[in-house]
């Protein structure tokens, strides 16, 4: 139940760039080498910023699985599929929405924050307000462990966290809680339940973090016990309620520095992007016009490295020597800012001819990624299926 496990999801509205590239997806190729991991397509929440434009959702859709794959996320290793192909995901979102506090949502900075900055999209609704409620169904229908997000998700980790521990305390109580949790950790068998006892004592009255972490890795490595049981045991560590629902951390995601061809940040509404799969042609003229540093007039001005977007380039995409000729280069007016640029071009096109070749089955033959999907989805909907058959349980919908 509460095994590692990472989830994360991308809105699909419009192609990748080398932003999302080194900001989210690289991270996840990592990630799924170490643990299960489920990446989906945020379609809906998509829907919640552009119901009045849904073509481009159906349109990016495809192309961003593409991109994931161009990165290297491999369907043999981590789930990929779409949200609205799950749709218990609507499910927990409904039956969560019984028992959160509208002022939760209210107060989650990113819905003020985006209804000011899309002030031209009417998102006085009622789907943009649960937009986070959405986002912590997608995430604790898995029990998710972890979530990769950026900086700017993190209240919507925080909100998940409590919406957790709300729906726990409501729903997890049952009668006769602490005879069938003492009934349960005999279950575990003498030598477990007595290490498991002595490590529940430990943080119930010392509050020793360490002792409730190893209890939890006691329980997660014991093969032999019923959901309920799993869920009694996981409680009563800390109480007297069920954990049904698993909190997650959010894994910060370092933020990405990658700077766009204006020298403003990276980002789709800037448009000043390189898109993952850009054509080589226009890669290179779009870094051959960057600006650089405006002090720098004349070939023979010496430059600052510091008010240079080309430089940031270099920090992400040269090494040590090559960083070191262009600095130097720089400041002595050895090299011209054409000159500079160059090995940031070849590192960007090499990057970019590994994402071309990862992504060129796929443009061949769409069904090998129809396939992928619905293969993600079905192995995500077994998964989401469990959580919501002890979820119904829990909040009295199993009549029979
Ligand atoms: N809100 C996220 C974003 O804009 C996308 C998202 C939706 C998500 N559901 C998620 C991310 C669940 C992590 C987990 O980036
Ligand atoms: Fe920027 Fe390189 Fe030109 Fe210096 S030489 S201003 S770092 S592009």
């Amino acid at each position: 139940m509460f095994t590692d496990r990472v989830v994360s999801g991308m809105r699909p509205t419009g192609a990748l760039h080398l932003g999302h590239y080194h900001g989210a997806l690289k991270n996840w190729v990592k990630l799924q080498a170490e643990y299960p991991c489920l990446f989906f397509v945020a379609d809906w929440h998509a829907l919640t910023t552009h119901y009045d434009d849904v073509r481009v959702i159906g349109d990016s859709t495809w192309e961003m699985v593409i991109d994931w794959l161009a990165a290297g996320v491999d369907p043999q290793q981590s789930i990929l599929f779409l949200q609205s192909r799950v749709p218990e995901h609507a499910e927990l979102l409904l039956l969560l929405s019984m028992s959160t506090p509208l002022g939760w949502l209210e107060r989650v900075p990113t819905y003020k924050d985006q209804q000011d900055k899309l002030s031209e999209k009417d998102l006085a609704t009622y789907g943009f307000l649960g937009y986070p409620l959405l986002q912590a169904a997608d995430i604790l229908i898995y029990r998710a462990s972890m979530v990769p997000v950026g900086e700017d998700q993190v209240p919507h980790i925080e909100l998940t966290r409590e919406v957790a521990r709300r729906f726990n305390h409501l729903f997890g109580r049952e009668p006769g809680f602490e005879e069938k949790a003492r009934e349960a950790v005999k279950k575990l068998g003498s030598r477990r339940a007595k290490h498991y006892q002595e490590l529940r004592n430990r943080f119930q009255e010392q509050g020793d973090e360490q002792a409730l972490e190893q209890a939890r890795d006691l329980l997660e490595q014991t093969q032999n016990l019923g959901q309920g049981d799993r869920e009694r045991l996981f409680g009563y560590l800390e109480g007297s309620r069920k954990l049904i629902l698993a909190e997650p951390q959010a894994l910060l995601t370092e933020a990405s520095r990658m700077p766009g061809i204006d020298g403003q940040k990276m980002s789709k509404s800037y448009g000043n992007t390189v898109a993952m799969r850009d054509e080589p042609e226009v890669v290179t003229k779009k870094i051959r016009t960057m600006p650089t540093d405006p002090a720098r007039v004349r070939r023979t001005d010496a430059g600052n490295p510091d008010n240079c977007p080309v430089w940031q380039l270099h920090q992400v995409y040269s090494d040590d020597s090559t960083r070191q000729w262009a600095h130097q280069g720089c400041v002595t007016a050895g090299i011209g800012c054409i000159e500079c640029k160059q090995p940031v071009i070849d590192a960007v096109l090499k990057e970019q001819e590994g994402f071309r070749e990862r992504a060129q089955p796929y443009l061949d033959d769409p069904s090998l990624l129809r396939n992928i999907v619905a293969d993600g989805c079905d192995k995500a909907r077994k998964l989401a299926q469990e959580t919501m058959r002890d979820v119904r349980e829990a909040m009295g919908l199993a009549y029979d």
